[in-house]
């Protein structure tokens, strides 16, 4: 995928600063970037995480792997080239959000520590916070949500993460949630002390 910068003319200082924005919603933007197997509980977490910051009174919005692949990426499959484009677009688009004063949770799987560097080098690090949430393959093959493992297993499904495509054990995130060891409810307490710290550190 081939890009040419060559006559592009990026204007950014006149526009009205992401400050302004920010002083509108009375928070800070920010981009928890929630990543791990399917079936891991990502989603799950995401979409709780997004219902109690709404009635904290902040501007927060979910961006879903099956849910932006049915529309924006739905060009993408789950090659390594496309998992890499997938990634990169979210990302690019989750600091958008960001420097639009919003809080964004993203929900992939980001089954590698060189696309997680990706997200981390077009978000920014002041701007980040990466959330593993783990659960084994076994596990999340049991509890199969979408019944994908099942397909999995009569061979429908190919290139899929922890069978046919390798899923990296993370080297840096900054907080570990593991929903084996956790209720969700627990998970959940657990996912929103770290991020109120991140979110009051960012405003004060
Ligand atoms: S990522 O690897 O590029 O980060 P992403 O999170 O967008 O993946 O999409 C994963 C979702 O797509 C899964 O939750 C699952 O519902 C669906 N899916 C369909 N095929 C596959 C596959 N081969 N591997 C993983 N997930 C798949």
């Amino acid at each position: 995928m081939g890009s040419n910068l060559d006559h592009i003319y990026p204007v950014f200082d006149k526009m009205l600063p992401r400050e302004a924005k920010e002083e509108l919603l009375g928070q800070r933007g920010a981009v928890i970037w929630m990543y791990g197997l399917s079936g891991s509980g990502k989603s799950t977490l995401a979409n709780l995480l997004e219902r109690r910051l709404h009635e904290q009174g902040k501007m927060v919005k979910v961006l879903d792997g099956d849910n932006v692949r049915s529309g924006l990426n739905s060009n993408l499959g789950f090659s390594d080239e496309d998992r890499l484009e997938n990634i990169r677009r979210v990302a690019e688009v989750a600091k958008l959000f960001a420097d639009s004063g919003i809080v964004t949770v993203t929900s992939f799987i980001t089954p590698n520590n060189e696309l997680r560097a990706l997200a981390r080098e077009v978000i920014g690090d002041e701007d980040l916070l990466e959330v593993y949430v783990k659960a084994s393959f076994e596990t999340c093959a049991e509890r199969d949500p979408k019944g994908l493992y099942a397909k999995v297993k009569a061979g429908e499904v190919k290139q899929f993460t922890g069978k046919d495509s390798a899923f990296e054990e993370p080297t840096r995130p900054d907080l570990t949630i593991d929903t084996e060891a956790l209720s969700e409810d627990e998970a959940l307490e657990q996912l929103l002390s770290v991020v109120f710290a991140t979110i009051d550190q960012k405003i004060s």
